[in-house]
Order: structure tokens, then C-alpha cells, then sequence
């Protein structure tokens, strides 16, 4: 058994921050979600992975390395161009050779493992075998049709009048039977060959399609909403501890992570919240839900529900909420004449200002 997992593509939802970063490597809960994905493996035992890499390729190899420090083996895999994830199976081929193999997309955010699915795999090892889950927005996903018997009856990707609200998650178990059908399937009409249309070739041909639904937290980290979404729910679970130092008019409420040499100063933090390393908090409230990284200067200001990358800085700012910011970047208040907002975003930048 193998695992090959797609970390390329371009991340266009979550711009500005994929243009320095890969989607993948976007933390939760400071850290990269690939990591979560890498993690989820190793604890069902895969130890063989294949990574596909696209434009983010070093970024990538320099942050997972050759994987032995989540116990598992990394092959890297280039993929020159984003044709699909089909296309990546196709890549994938002569590393694959005729073992099975779980696909997992790298910026899916599964909690709760794949080890229950892949046992079910293995005794029974259909074709393939997906992992569904309900959803109000099914027209952004892959939808899947059952019939009474609980039976796959049909795959299509996005399609604009879904007939079912069950969209498929980005963790797909095949056989080498997999090989065949992305080799028979041709471009979808948004020109990429579908993971999806190769599974409803394989029941077309009367190949048995199994399936799951997921019974915990799942979430396509695509945009920064999803993203705060996916933080929200790894916080919740969050088991604190206090690595840093936290002076004596500073409070920490419920579970908080303080990491190494960060310095709490007059600042309440409500958790469930993380500080990362040698982040530093002065005379600040840090509300519930929010993540702040490593090397970090938060003062006078108040954040919630927010993801804050490493080495930012935040000063004399209230309040902010539900925000994702970049890594160095720098949030103050304007001067008090003239009465201005100034701002340098980078390309793709969204703000929103009170006003
Ligand atoms: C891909 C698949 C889609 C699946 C989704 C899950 O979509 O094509 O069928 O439901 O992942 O995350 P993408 O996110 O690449 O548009």
C-alpha cells in the first residue's frame, strides 16, 4: 500500500498569501495543513508516500524534507502543469507501479484519520472507494448519486444542478484498476482530467465503487473562510500548555498554548488560542479561535477568530476579527492627520474597512 499526495496546484482562492506560500503550507493551529495530511498517513501505517509537486515545489521539499520526521518515506513527484488530478495519477504511474494506493489531496483537512477506511479497503479492496460527506454547496465539489442499497450510482464534478447534496472528499482509496481509467478518460470541459470521471468510468466498466460517509470534521481548505473554519475546529481540541513566560497582569482563560519563548505581557488571552514561538503580546487581547505564529508582535491591539502567520506585526489595532495575515506583515493604525486609511497590499489583497 502507497500513498501519493497532490500538493501542486496555485492556491488562486487564497491570494495574496499563495503567492509566497503554497496552499498546503497555510497553518492551522500553526501548523501546515500538508503536515496534518502527512500525519494521517503515517498513523494508518502508509509509510511509502509519492508527493506531487507543481510551481511550489521547493517550497514544499524544503518544508516536509525526505519525510522521516513523521515517520514516512517521501518520493517527489513534479507535475509541470495543473491538468487535473487524474493527470497526477497518470504522473504517478511507473512510482505507483501495480500496488494500491490511497489518494489524499493535500489541502484537505480531515480530523479524525483515514485508519477505519483503509481497513475497509484492504479487506475488501473494491476498485476504489471514496469518502462522501454532506454538504449545503454541493456544485463546488464532486457530487456522488446512491441508490436505496447505499450503491454508488454516479459521479460528476461541479455540476451546476447537482442531484444529491453528497460531495466527495478528497481521499480516494484504488486499485492498479485506477490506471486503466485515467488512461480512457478525456479533459472535462474546465480542460482537466477528473479523478471523479475516472471513478465513473470504473463503474461503467461494472467495477465496484464502494463508499463512506465521513463521520468527522472535514473541510476543502480552498479559501480563507474554509481556512478560519478548519482553525476553529483543530483549536477546539486544543490540549494547553504555557512554554513561554506570562507576567503576573497577564491572564490566560481556558485552553491556551503558549510556545517557547513567547512573552505574555498585560494581555488577556481567551482561549482556545495558540502563541507561537518567541511571539511577542503586549497590553493586547487575544479572543478565542485565533492562531498566532512564530516571531509574531502583537501590542495594544485585539484580534479573535483570526489566523496571523509567522513574523508579522500588529500594533495599536482594534479591533480585528476573522482576518488572515500574511507572513512580516504589519498592521497599524494611520496617523491622525490626514483622516486616511494608507495601505500597500500586495497583488490579490482583500480588506475590509470599517467605516
Ligand atoms: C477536488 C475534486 C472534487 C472534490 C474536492 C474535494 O476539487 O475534483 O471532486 O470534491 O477536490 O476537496 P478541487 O478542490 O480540486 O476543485
Amino acid at each position: 500500500m502507497k500513498a501519493l499526495v497532490l500538493a501542486g496546484g496555485s492556491g488562486t482562492r487564497l491570494r495574496p498569501l499563495t503567492h509566497t506560500s503554497a496552499k498546503q503550507l497555510v497553518p492551522v493551529a500553526n501548523k501546515p495543513i500538508l503536515f496534518y495530511v502527512l500525519e494521517g498517513i503515517a498513523d494508518a501505517g502508509v509509510t511509502d508516500v509519492g508527493v506531487i509537486v507543481g510551481e511550489t515545489a521547493d517550497e514544499i521539499r524544503e518544508a516536509v524534507g525526505d519525510g522521516s520526521r513523521f515517520g514516512i518515506s517521501v518520493t517527489y513527484l513534479p507535475q509541470h502543469q495543473p491538468l487535473g488530478l487524474a493527470h497526477a495519477v497518470r504522473i504517478a504511474r511507473d512510482w505507483l507501479g501495480e500496488d494500491d494506493f490511497v489518494m489524499y489531496l493535500g489541502d484537505n483537512f480531515l480530523l479524525g484519520g483515514i485508519n477505519e477506511q483503509l481497513e475497509e479497503f484492504r479487506t475488501r479492496r473494491p476498485a476504489a472507494q471514496i469518502m462522501l460527506t454532506q454538504v449545503p454547496d454541493p456544485s463546488a465539489f464532486g457530487v456522488v448519486t446512491l441508490d436505496e442499497a447505499g450503491r454508488v450510482t454516479g459521479l460528476e464534478e461541479k455540476p451546476e444542478f447537482p442531484k444529491s447534496d453528497l460531495a466527495l472528499v478528497g481521499v480516494y482509496f484504488f486499485t492498479a484498476a485506477v490506471h486503466d481509467a485515467v488512461d480512457a478518460i478525456k479533459p472535462s470541459a474546465r480542460g482537466e482530467l477528473e479523478i471523479t470521471d475516472a471513478i465513473q468510468w470504473l463503474l461503467d466498466q461494472g467495477l465496484g465503487i464502494a463508499s463512506s460517509t465521513v463521520n468527522g470534521y472535514w473541510k476543502d481548505t480552498g479559501n480563507a473562510t474554509d481556512m478560519l473554519e478548519a482553525n476553529r475546529s483543530v483549536l477546539d481540541g486544543l490540549t494547553p500548555y504555557c512554554k513561554g513566560s506570562v507576567d503576573d497582569k497577564s491572564e490566560l482563560v481556558g485552553r491556551v498554548v503558549v510556545e517557547d519563548g513567547a512573552v505574555i505581557t498585560r494581555s488577556r488571552i481567551m482561549g482556545p488560542a495558540v502563541i507561537g514561538r518567541s511571539t511577542r503580546v503586549e497590553d493586547s487581547y487575544i479572543g478565542p479561535f485565533t492562531s498566532v505564529a512564530e516571531d509574531c508582535v502583537v501590542v495594544d491591539s485585539e484580534i479573535e477568530y483570526s489566523i496571523v502567520l509567522a513574523g508579522a506585526a500588529i500594533d495599536g489595532v482594534r479591533r480585528i476579527e476573522a482576518s488572515m495575515i500574511g507572513r512580516q506583515a504589519q498592521v497599524t493604525p494611520a496617523p491622525r492627520t490626514p483622516q486616511a486609511h494608507r495601505l500597500i497590499l500586495g497583488d490579490h489583497s482583500k480588506v475590509q474597512i470599517r467605516s
